[in-house]
């Protein structure tokens, strides 16, 4: 039996006080962060150098003493291992060469050739299962497919993924081709990664909110099915995190109709709202609105403790609706740590 709060929550357990960890907890708002990343060169190099790597997903438990530890990557380190061209462009995001047809799927490596690319994240998740504290939990993460392929199909972020729901309306083969071949790939990275000491995998499914109806069906909630199905076949009793962001209803048994362990919830939905109708299926994870991390004092603190009091009749990992941005002042999440832990 395992006494680590975050794997108890995962498993049903309501516990006086919530586990905690951020999303993007490891990032630019940490001064020890841009130094070990400047160290490196580029985000990417950062990615890819395990000693580093691990360095910065250790920072932030260092700091606060999060209860939970999320490998420091990224849901693109994916699509690059199975072909396309990645880059950062600086103050602007991602950047991928652009997969839009049925030559283009095609012409990505199969599932069992990513894993050359990819050794050093495996070689990051060996080192952190060594080095984290004993209490604190090891958590692996993907993207989601649809995710992963709106990046893939328009070659950088959009706020509608119009590119993507373009080739789903028109050209659905290729669509679906790309999808299942991600979803494929995605089930082989998260196995290395759970071989490799990850205790938990999380999946991103960042823009899951733009698929509506019967789409969301198909290629949210099927996804997700078939990688938590697959790597519980494969990892009995391997706790999944889904995350549909802004998902909206579709948070309503989700866990149930894709078999995660937990789901975790954006603020775009009020604690109370997920309280009453997605933790009563189980586990959730949310949902602090990420800005309380810019503006901190009173504010943060009735925040803090209302999503706390929402969730305190079910399980529950206290964490953001998203991840904190660069502007969050670390001072603010000191004081939300005390908030959580001393009430
Ligand atoms: O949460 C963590 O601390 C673990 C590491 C992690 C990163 N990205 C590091 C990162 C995780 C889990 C991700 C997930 C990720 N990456 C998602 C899904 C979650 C979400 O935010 O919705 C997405 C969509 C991406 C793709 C991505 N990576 C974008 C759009 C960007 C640029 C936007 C930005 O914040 O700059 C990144 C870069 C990125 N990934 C950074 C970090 C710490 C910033 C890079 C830097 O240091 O310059």
């Amino acid at each position: 039996m395992t006494d680590k709060t975050i794997l108890r929550a995962l498993k049903g357990e309501v516990l006086p006080t919530p586990p905690v960890w951020l999303m993007r907890q490891a990032g630019r708002y940490l001064p020890e962060y841009r130094a070990t990343r400047a160290q490196a060169g580029d985000f990417l190099s950062l990615c890819y150098t395990p000693d580093l790597a691990a360095e910065v997903t250790l920072q932030p438990i260092r700091r606060f003493g999060f209860d939970a530890a999320i490998l420091f990557a990224d849901i693109l380190l994916l699509p690059q291992a199975l072909g396309a061209d990645l880059w950062f462009e600086t103050g602007e995001g991602p950047r991928m060469s652009t997969t839009t047809d049925m030559a283009g799927v095609n012409a990505l490596k199969g599932k069992d050739d990513i894993h050359d690319k990819l050794a050093p994240v495996y070689e990051t998740c060996k080192i952190l299962s060594r080095e984290l504290p004993k209490e604190t939990t090891f958590i692996g993460f993907a993207g989601m497919p649809w995710t992963v392929a709106t990046y893939m199909i328009a070659g950088r972020g959009s706020k509608d993924q119009a590119a993507a729901h373009k080739l789903k309306d028109t050209d659905r083969a290729a669509f679906v081709a790309l999808l299942d071949k991600v979803t494929d790939a995605t089930i082989e990275y998260l196995s290395k990664q759970v071989e490799a000491g990850c205790e938990v995998v999380k999946l991103f499914d960042s823009w899951a909110g733009s698929l509506k109806g019967q789409d969301f069906d198909d290629f949210a909630v099927e996804p997700a099915k078939r990688i938590t199905s697959e790597l519980k076949a494969r990892f009995p009793g391997l706790p999944v995190i889904a995350f549909p962001r802004e998902a909206g209803d579709g948070y309503i048994g989700f866990a149930k109709k894709t078999g995660a362990d937990c789901v975790a919830i954006d603020n775009s939905v009020s604690p109370e709202w997920a309280a009453a109708n997605v933790q009563k299926d189980g586990c959730v994870q949310g949902n602090l609105d990420p800005s309380y991390m810019i503006t901190g004092g009173d504010a943060l603190v009735q925040a803090t403790k209302d999503v706390v009091a929402a969730f305190k009749n079910g399980p529950h990992i206290f964490n953001l609706g998203h991840g904190i941005t660069p502007e969050a002042d670390p001072e603010n999440v000191t004081l939300l740590m005390e908030t959580i832990r001393n009430g």
